[in-house]
């Protein structure tokens, strides 16, 4: 790697400014040292991550370069024994103490945020098992008791080391690299192929080249964003993946849809704090406030009530968030229902006949998402 781990994470974390996010600044930074390879991109994002993880134990005196070696240090041996750090100091130091007052932070959902986050894919549908044995390493998901596995799971989480961005299948659509929970998101909305579906945050497009395997490449998919540039790049991951039957628009939020159809399902996968996402993303838990989450909350709420309008009489409509807090779940999700009696909760195919789950990170060593679901009256 030429310069040492430490001096490359060291920069990245220097050039970090209010507003961005590490992820992005690692990105950047990695897209400018492209000679460091695969395994070196890897080393250094983990030195990144677990500066993060470990924020609150390392010493801010010290130079980066320091606190870099010690959160890497302080990683490895959580990893060896988990025991080796008590609950009640995580409860202080791996999480702001506002997330209390929104969610159950217990030990597990602890603990779980101090370890380095699983890697999954999704196998085209039928396409796991020749996939598993092409690139190894690979292990079908166990899911708690709570999520009903769904017919055509094609989850796989990746334990090898390969760069699976060259990986043979990658280029040409056999596989995508989505989170479990997100898929579990796919599987919540279970479309049906020939449907019409309006994936109304479609962002770069990770749950709507789900739908359209779910669909078969049949009916159509909606995707819409309000970001121009995710949608161009939702549009070259469809073209890799050799998914047909899609439509992409820009949308805003305002009150009516870019089209003009009524649709069988409408899924809204809001913005959102991003609480279940910290064990993959820990910068997060410092740039995240509790005013983030109201005004958020206040967001989902409105794409909510708006997209409701596009769903036809007697089709479904799916809400999912991968965060865990009250405001932007639960609430979020008994504000629509009071004010839209036209939509009666609706069982999600995922969690035995319930219309909502929260699924865990400690449960599925996955991202935390909540998923919730209505039928509109015919
Ligand atoms: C959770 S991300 C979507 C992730 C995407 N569904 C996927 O699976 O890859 C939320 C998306 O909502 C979009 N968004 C934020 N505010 C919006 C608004 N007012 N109207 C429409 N989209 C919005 C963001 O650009 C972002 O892409």
């Amino acid at each position: 790697m030429g310069e040492t781990l430490e001096n490359h994470a060291a920069r990245v974390l220097q050039s970090l400014r209010p507003g961005v996010a590490a992820d992005a600044a690692l990105r950047d930074y990695l897209a400018g040292n492209r000679s460091l390879g695969a395994v070196g991109r890897r080393s250094v994002s983990r030195a990144v991550f677990a500066y993060f993880r470990w924020l609150n134990w390392l010493e801010p005196a010290q130079s980066l370069q320091k606190q870099v070696v010690g959160a890497l240090g302080l990683q490895a041996r959580f990893d060896r024994d988990p025991a080796c750090i008590k609950t009640a100091a995580l409860a202080a130091r791996a999480v702001p103490s506002w997330l209390a007052g929104e969610m159950d932070v217990c030990a597990a959902f602890l603990r779980v945020l101090q370890r380095e986050p699983a890697l999954w894919i999704r196998a085209k549908a039928g396409a796991a098992r020749d996939l598993a044995a092409a690139l190894g390493s690979c292990e079908e998901p166990v899911l708690p008791d709570l999520v009903q596995a769904p017919s055509g799971l094609s989850a796989l989480r990746y334990r090898g080391t390969a760069d699976l961005h060259r990986a043979p299948g990658f280029q040409s659509g056999l596989f995508e690299i989505q989170d479990l929970s997100s898929q579990l998101v796919g599987h919540a909305c279970a479309p049906e192929p020939g449907e019409t579906w309006w994936d109304a945050c479609a962002g770069e497009g990770g749950k709507a080249l789900h739908l359209s395997d779910l669909m078969l490449n049949k009916g159509l998919v909606w995707a819409t964003d309000r970001s121009v540039r995710r949608l161009s790049l939702l549009r070259k991951r469809a073209a890799r993946a050799g998914m047909f039957n899609y439509r992409s628009a820009v949308w805003t939020g305002a009150a009516s849809a870019p089209f003009r159809v009524k649709c069988d399902g409408v899924l809204v996968d809001a913005p959102c704090s991003g609480v279940g996402t910290w064990q993959r993303n820990p910068h997060a838990r410092w740039t995240t406030t509790q005013g983030d989450v109201a005004e958020l909350a206040a967001v989902q709420a409105g794409l909510l009530g708006r997209a409701a309008a596009s769903v036809k009489p007697g089709g479904r409509l799916v809400y999912s968030v991968c965060t865990l807090t009250r405001s932007e779940t639960a609430a979020v999700a008994d504000g629509f229902e009071a004010a839209h009696r036209d939509f009666e909760p609706a069982a999600l195919p995922i969690a035995a006949g319930q219309p909502r789950i929260a699924l865990l990170p400690q449960d599925l060593d996955a991202n935390g998402m909540f998923i919730a679901a209505w039928r509109r009256a015919r």
